[in-house]
């Protein structure tokens, strides 16, 4: 296994000296008081990702997010002049949640050329004006123009639509990005249109999977039976080292070199990976896609496998030297509980087999996500103990560090403004 220099003034770590190198808390995986600050601090202030422009494919594509974390559903359509616009999910007559289909609760998607409430019929356009009130004469001076839908700012980079709660956000979303993820700019996303998608509910708090996702060093112990066995030692031997990790404002990288499945020896991959060509790495023959933005392998990685842009607070972009991607998205619901999100996305298959290629590649992953998933919930339950509360990070864990001091800088930003507002 390649190993790498780490860069010239030591360690990861201590090359973003903000960060330090002592045991961190995770106080702020365990506690619901911090949970409700989080709430407000960064869900109602950072731009969200909430979906792609391929989910609105013409004029009147809608879909619906239930976003526990700010305590509301949102409704994401494409309006006449096919711009993509965010409005909160409710009713302006007597508060009804407009856009639902069997279950209240759960989120949907569709086509309309307006929305009609359920209970009392109210219609709204695709902008969200009211249009239609039933029995409008025995309302009292009602002006339809003031009644419109709640708007939600929504912003749209790359085909990513992004949404943001506060009153008046303090960042363009481009600001918000800054220049490594910008850097990304003219990546294929867009020509990436099979999709896979997986939801689970997870008993852990979000940022413990983001953790989980933000380091590769746990992959040969944890994810041991996953590989054959002569490959699974030879890994776990070797341990695992990152050739680059990068922090920018609220944002991480890390970049890996991978692993060549198709180099292998046939004992060190699996049987399936022969048939199907395709694997947890993704399917091995690769789509052209044509030259790269710099922001992708910045670090000009040689081998390089992967990149896994961490975007606060709790949006992932994986982007794989195979030609595709993958994102994560961690939705709390409570403190130790969140709805993880993974949506694979690949270049249309041209035939049977490359359609194969990409299903063993959805499930590879899907395995792998249950795995820590799983290994998340124990965790949770323990960290909720107190028993201990000061943590060790290695030098390959050093965006985790950076995770949570940033969580806590937001935090203490908006505990502060908002002291001084009480002061006034
Ligand atoms: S609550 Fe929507 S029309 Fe009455
Ligand atoms: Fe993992």
């Amino acid at each position: 296994m390649a190993r790498f220099p780490k860069p010239p003034e030591g360690s990861w770590t201590q090359h973003y000296p903000d960060l330090g190198t002592e045991p961190v808390s995770y106080e702020d995986c365990a506690n619901p008081e911090f949970y409700e600050l989080e709430r407000k601090a960064i869900f109602r202030r950072a731009w969200l990702n909430v979906g792609r422009v391929e989910q609105l494919p013409r004029k009147g594509s809608y879909f619906t997010k239930e976003l526990k974390v700010v305590n509301t559903s949102i409704i994401v359509v494409r309006n006449n002049a096919g711009e993509v616009k965010a409005f909160h999910n409710i009713c302006r007559h007597r508060g009804n949640k407009l856009v639902w289909n069997e279950l209240p609760q759960e989120e949907t998607s569709g086509f309309c050329k307006q929305f009609t409430c359920k209970y009392h019929a109210w219609r709204y356009g695709l902008d969200g004006n009211l249009t239609f009130v039933q029995q409008e004469e025995e309302f009292f001076d009602l002006d339809k123009s003031r009644y419109g839908l709640v708007p939600v700012h929504c912003d749209v980079w790359e085909g990513f639509i992004f949404v943001n709660f506060a009153r008046e956000p303090e960042q363009s979303l481009r600001e918000f990005l800054g220049p490594m993820i910008t850097a990304l700019e003219g990546y294929p996303f867009g020509k990436l249109t099979s999709r896979w998608y997986y939801r689970s509910e997870v008993k852990a708090n979000w940022k413990l999977y983001m953790d989980a996702f933000q380091e590769f060093y746990h992959a040969p112990i944890l994810h041991a039976n996953q590989t054959p066995t002569k490959f699974a030692k030879a890994a776990a031997e070797a341990g695992f080292e990152a050739p680059h990790y990068r922090i920018d404002g609220p944002h991480r990288l890390v970049s890996t070199s991978g692993v060549r499945n198709w180099e292998l020896d046939s004992e060190s991959r699996k049987r399936v990976e022969e048939i199907c060509r395709s694997g947890l790495f993704g399917p091995w023959d690769q789509p052209d896609l044509g030259p790269m933005p710099d922001g992708v392998n910045p670090a000009k990685c040689d081998p390089w496998g992967l990149d896994s842009f961490q975007l606060f607070p709790n949006f992932t972009i994986l982007i794989w030297s195979q030609g595709w991607y993958l994102t994560y998205h961690y939705w709390p619901t409570s403190y130790n509980s969140h709805i993880f999100e993974g949506t694979l996305y690949f270049a249309p298959p041209r035939s049977p087999r490359e359609r194969i290629a990409q299903e063993l590649a959805a499930a590879t992953f899907k395995e792998y996500a249950l795995q820590d998933a799983n290994t998340l919930e124990a965790t949770q339950s323990m960290i909720e103990s107190g028993v201990i509360d000061d943590f060790l990070l290695c030098d390959q864990e050093v965006l985790i560090r950076h995770l949570h001091k940033e969580t806590a800088a937001w935090v203490d930003d908006y505990r502060r403004s908002t002291a001084e507002v009480a002061a006034r």
